[in-house]
């Protein structure tokens, strides 16, 4: 039941705030996850500033959530508040660029990439999330990247100093942004005005193709669970996928509870329903100890780990 002071008035107002805190295993993919102390939605770039400012006044450590996609968060309380971004959703159109809202749906913006002119996005279909947590994580695929149309992000800090950086070389990395540990509150697109629309939708058809046959997009997850080996080139290939080194060492299936490594592609755990934080974090364990054990390769984590 949402309590009578609902996320509606969890703007700036600590009390609002407690009361709007709910299970963030409803509001994260993998359906895991405690209670903050509170929970902010602020619906403007300016209030976001001013929640953080006000958490840092009362010392409040703040933690910033996206669509809650990419996160395996533990059970009980979770110490602190967390800001939500996902009521900042804007489009601004400055020339020849585009710039959105960090709680813009990313699969939204994907579907009209060739009507909004950011067709380099168009082979990122199937990559669930909000948009300021897909440009933190540079977020993508084999068939293309967040970044590979981003030229500005603005948001601010944890202790509520505004930032907006244009994107330079090193700012992106392999599944991650020098805007980690930062509040996005917008990313910005450089427009291609002379774009090849049917291009743009071949890629988008030709990628959404391949993810639904190869990941288990409608169950409860949290997208790839480890990152590609950096030994391994760090980008997708049969001997540079973890999912293709855990596939190969016959983990499929394998369970604690109700988590389990997907039958599909083995670098998603699932929930099945009931899994708590402790399952899905001894499946981890077991599964990177096997791989240690037959590859000596140390698998890294990509999901996000609240405790
Ligand atoms: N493979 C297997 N068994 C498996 C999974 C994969 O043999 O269980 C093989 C595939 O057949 C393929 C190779 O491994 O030959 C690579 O697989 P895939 O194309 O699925 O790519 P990946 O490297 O496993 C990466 C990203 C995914 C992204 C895909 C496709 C990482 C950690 N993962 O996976 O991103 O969707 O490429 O573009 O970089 C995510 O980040 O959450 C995520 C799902």
């Amino acid at each position: 039941m949402v309590s009578r002071l609902d996320s509606a008035d969890a703007r700036l107002d600590f009390d609002a705030a407690r009361a709007a805190a709910r299970p963030l295993g409803e509001r994260t993919s993998f359906r895991i996850g405690g209670t903050p102390e509170w929970w902010f939605e602020p619906t403007t770039e300016e209030e976001a500033g001013e929640v953080l400012r006000r958490c840092r006044a009362r010392g409040v450590p703040v933690r910033a959530l996206g669509g809650g996609y990419n996160l395996l968060v533990a059970d009980g309380t979770i110490g602190g508040a967390v800001l939500s971004t996902r009521r900042l959703r804007f489009e601004r159109l400055h020339d020849d660029r585009l710039e959105v809202g960090a709680g813009t749906p990313f699969s939204g913006l994907v579907a009209r990439a060739a009507d909004l002119g950011i067709p380099t996005i168009s082979g990122c279909p199937g990559i669930p999330g909000q948009l300021g947590g897909v440009v933190a994580m540079n977020a993508g695929g084999r068939h293309g990247s967040v970044g590979d149309a981003l030229v500005e992000v603005a948001g601010f800090d944890l202790l509520g100093q505004a930032f907006r950086r244009r994107i330079e070389p090193g700012d992106l990395g392999y599944r991650t942004s020098a805007f980690q540990g930062l509040v996005v509150t917008s990313a910005t697109f450089l427009r291609d005005v002379t774009l090849d629309r049917a291009a743009a939708r071949r890629l988008f058809e030709e990628a959404s193709l391949w993810k639904r046959t190869t990941q288990p997009l409608g169950a409860a997850s949290a997208g790839c669970v480890f990152k590609n080996p950096a030994s391994y080139g760090g980008s997708p290939g049969p001997a540079r996928s973890a999912g293709a080194l855990i596939d190969r060492l016959g983990l499929k299936g394998e369970r604690v509870g109700d988590a389990v490594v997907s039958t599909l592609h083995a670098n998603f755990i699932v929930n099945e329903g009931g899994a708590h934080f402790a399952d899905v974090w001894a499946l981890i364990e077991r599964v990177k100890a096997r791989v240690r054990g037959a590859e000596g390769v140390e698998l890294e984590l990509e999901v996000k780990v609240w405790r």
